[in-house]
């Protein structure tokens, strides 16, 4: 074995300040600071999100550092989120990155957060197996659904994507419509364990190949819930659970109707899921079901490795230090990215 390699990684694309530390694959620590800022707003708002990340990057580092046991010259190289994601948000973490890398004279790493939502399947745990490649990826987060064919760690080709909005936020704008807190997704999960999922129906797109489309099932909820609201005004707190537990099942059916699709289509029988919105209770069991129906292998991540965090970056970082594949100082953030 030779010398282990130690990454500081950060991830600030969004609203989320996170660093981690790694010794190879696996995680010495994983520090998350959320920004409770927005909820007043119900949803992020760019400007205030940076300058949280401005707050809160120094202390988070620090604790990564602390909780990993490790000082900054032990490092062997900076990890950081290039793109996709908010600008302002991006711009902090990659300036403190690139600063931190020169100060240090170790080398500078850029990941692409779409890969490292996949790639988070390869961090180190001894309760879960890794994927073989080829594996078909489905990311679901707050920004994008995708599903990717992945052969090899950075060999991926996105072969069916969301035509408008993303599935977390058809999660977050129905939570919006029913007063829930931002962000709705993990409230409308917890609501709906206790609803009927058949309740109610909406009406799912009709999508070319493996696109997806969330834009219209929002308004057909909206309309719903308007028409429901004329006759019984408090047709929304009566009806909370099964309403929640519709509208997930809904969006769930239209994930899996697409990602069974590319299944059978491609043949590729590994099929992992990643993003925030695949820490959703009725998405996670239901994949499990395609392993019997469609005899394939499922992979799900950890909790901590579903919504934003910087262990993902890191393992993506790691995976590219072993490659040399670093960057310089002139690199800049890219708030649309594209591997
Ligand atoms: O990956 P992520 O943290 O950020 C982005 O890259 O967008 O994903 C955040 C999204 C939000 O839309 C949030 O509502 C959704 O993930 N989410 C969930 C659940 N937990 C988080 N959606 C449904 N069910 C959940 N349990
Ligand atoms: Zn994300």
């Amino acid at each position: 074995m030779g010398k282990p390699v130690y990454i500081l990684a950060l991830e600030s694309s969004c609203d989320d300040t996170a660093a981690a530390v790694l010794k190879n694959s696996t995680i010495l620590s994983n520090v998350i600071a959320g920004q409770k800022v927005h909820e007043a707003f119900g949803g992020v708002v760019p400007e205030l999100a940076s300058r949280a990340h401005q707050q809160n990057i120094v202390p988070v580092v620090q604790q990564a550092l602390s909780k990993a046991c490790i000082s900054l010259e032990n490092l062997n190289a900076i990890a950081f989120t290039k793109g996709p994601g908010l600008l302002g948000s991006l711009l902090v973490g990659m300036s403190f990155a690139k600063s931190l890398s020169m100060a240090l004279n170790i080398p500078l790493i850029e990941v692409n957060h779409l890969q490292a939502h996949i790639l988070a399947h390869f961090i180190d745990d001894e309760t879960k197996t890794k994927p073989d490649f080829p594996f078909l990826a489905l990311t679901v987060s707050g920004g994008h659904t995708q599903i990717v064919r992945v052969d090899d760690f950075f060999d991926m080709t996105v072969i069916g994507e969301t035509t408008d909005d993303a599935v977390g936020e058809a999660f977050d704008k129905t939570a919006k419509l029913l007063n829930l807190p931002y962000p709705g997704g993990p409230m409308i999960d917890q609501l709906a364990q206790s609803g009927n999922p058949l309740a109610y129906r909406f009406t799912k797109p009709k999508m070319e190949g493996y696109n997806f489309s969330f834009s219209g099932i929002k308004t057909g909820i909206m309309n719903f819930l308007n028409n429901q609201k004329v006759s019984n005004p408090k047709f929304i707190q009566e009806n909370i659970s099964d309403i929640c537990a519709s509208v997930q099942h809904t969006l769930v059916d239209i994930l899996l109707e697409k990602l069974t699709l590319a299944i059978q289509e491609t043949g590729i029988k590994n099929v992992a899921i990643g993003g925030g919105v695949s820490a959703n209770s009725e998405l996670r069991k239901r994949i499990g079901g395609l392993e019997h129906a469609l005899d394939c292998k499922t992979f799900i991540p950890k909790f901590e490795y579903t919504t934003d965090n910087a262990a993902m970056i890191g393992i993506v970082g790691y995976h590219k230090y072993l490659n040399c594949d670093f960057t310089d100082e002139f690199t800049t953030s890219k708030s649309r990215y594209t591997f």
